[in-house]
């Protein structure tokens, strides 16, 4: 570990579970855990802890993973996770999944997935991202691998901060209009989310695709 690394716990308090992950204090918008994963992940719990939703066997793919919160997460509810990001930043994302495999009650591999190139794979059970939109040349791109990776059956679920930038509001607004081409979108109430883990500028949605 060198003096750019250090620690971050977040702690699955429902399985008496603690996953590390190993953050930089410099580096480019992978290198920490954001706000909009935890706020994802803890709802991933809620499921499990309210609804009894276990992710047993379910297939699992998350996009833009970064350190891969939200796809070990999941894993460790039982689901079948492929956690995927640009090819420079997935052996990061291998590194934390191997700190973490012990936990594990489904699977989790690391792969690399540049929106928008084409990925051979049957569709998945759940499509999971948290934080991705940042930068509108990639939107369609990201778009089109959604869309690719799922069914009317999968769940989708989108966990981004709202930032105050025109840049942001415009990215954003053009991610909703585009995807609500081919999905519909439900906004997932905060009294629904993590009692703790959920924030005013955090939104969260299911969004199913169109037939
Ligand atoms: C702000 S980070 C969020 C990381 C993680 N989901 C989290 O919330 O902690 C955005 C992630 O999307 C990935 N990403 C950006 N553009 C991408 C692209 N064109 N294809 C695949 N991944 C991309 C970045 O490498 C980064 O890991």
């Amino acid at each position: 570990m060198d003096t750019n690394t250090y620690f971050r716990y977040f702690d699955l308090e429902s399985i008496d579970v603690t996953l590390k992950f190993c953050q930089y204090e410099y580096g480019d918008v992978n290198c920490v855990v954001w706000d909009a994963a935890i706020v994802l992940a803890k709802y991933l719990e809620n499921l499990f802890v309210q609804k009894k939703e276990t992710f047993e066997s379910k297939t699992v793919i998350e996009l833009g993973s970064g350190l891969g919160c939200v796809g070990l997460t999941a894993a460790c509810f039982g689901g079948i996770v492929t956690l995927t990001d640009l090819s420079e930043n997935v052996q990061q994302l291998k590194q934390n999944i191997d700190e973490n495999k012990h936990f594990l009650k489904g699977k989790a591999q690391s792969i690399t997935l540049k929106w928008g190139t084409t990925f051979e794979s049957e569709p998945f059970d759940f499509l999971l991202m948290a934080d991705c939109i940042y930068y509108p040349e990639v939107i369609e791109a990201l778009v089109k691998t959604m869309i690719e990776l799922t069914t009317p059956n999968t769940v989708i679920l989108i966990s981004q901060e709202l930032r105050e930038t025109e840049k942001q509001k415009n990215t954003w607004k053009m991610f909703i209009d585009l995807l609500t081409e081919y999905f519909t979108l439900s906004y997932i109430p905060e009294e629904e989310q993590h009692p703790i883990y959920r924030s005013s500028d955090i939104v969260l949605i299911n969004a199913k695709k169109k037939k």
